[in-house]
């Protein structure tokens, strides 16, 4: 009967935008990457997005996000020493840090320093 394949179509259908929706849930709760990037040109003026090191900053691309989200926290709670970042940091709230974590943990960069095997390749779009 033709009515029930097209029921059948329009299930498929759904089932296939339910999983967009979720993947899409998925990426939005780790970091709002748009939202990072806006924010990151102040990070910029001093940390290299090539992922060099410049003057003694040490770079900040290609980070997993827990550890980028993890630093930042050391700053406000001032359990880092670094009175720049303390400050930096200070300023922003949970999703803003977040947000710059998943910008920041999106770049590849081309320093050989950064061995983290967590680096997450491939997730550029
Ligand atoms: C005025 C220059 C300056 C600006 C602007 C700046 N930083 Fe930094 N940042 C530094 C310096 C210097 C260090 C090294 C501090 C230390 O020794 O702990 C650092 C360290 C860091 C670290 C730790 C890196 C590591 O591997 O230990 C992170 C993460 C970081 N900054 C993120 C940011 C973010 C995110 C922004 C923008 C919101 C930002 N920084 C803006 C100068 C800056």
């Amino acid at each position: 009967m033709s009515g029930s394949r097209a029921g059948r179509c329009a299930a498929i259908a759904a089932l296939g935008m339910s999983l967009m929706a979720v993947s899409n849930t998925r990426v939005m709760a780790a970091g709002d990457r748009a939202l990072g990037e806006y924010l990151s040109s102040e990070c910029v003026a001093c940390h290299q997005v090539t992922g060099q090191h410049a003057g003694g900053i040490p770079p900040i691309v290609g980070l997993p996000e827990d550890s980028f989200i993890q630093m930042i926290d050391e700053y406000r709670k001032k359990t880092r020493a670094n009175p720049i970042m303390q400050t930096i940091a200070g300023k922003f709230s949970n999703d803003e840090i977040a947000a710059l974590a998943a910008y920041f943990g999106s770049l590849k960069g081309s320093s050989p320093a950064r061995t983290n095997t967590q680096t997450p390749r491939g997730r550029r779009q």
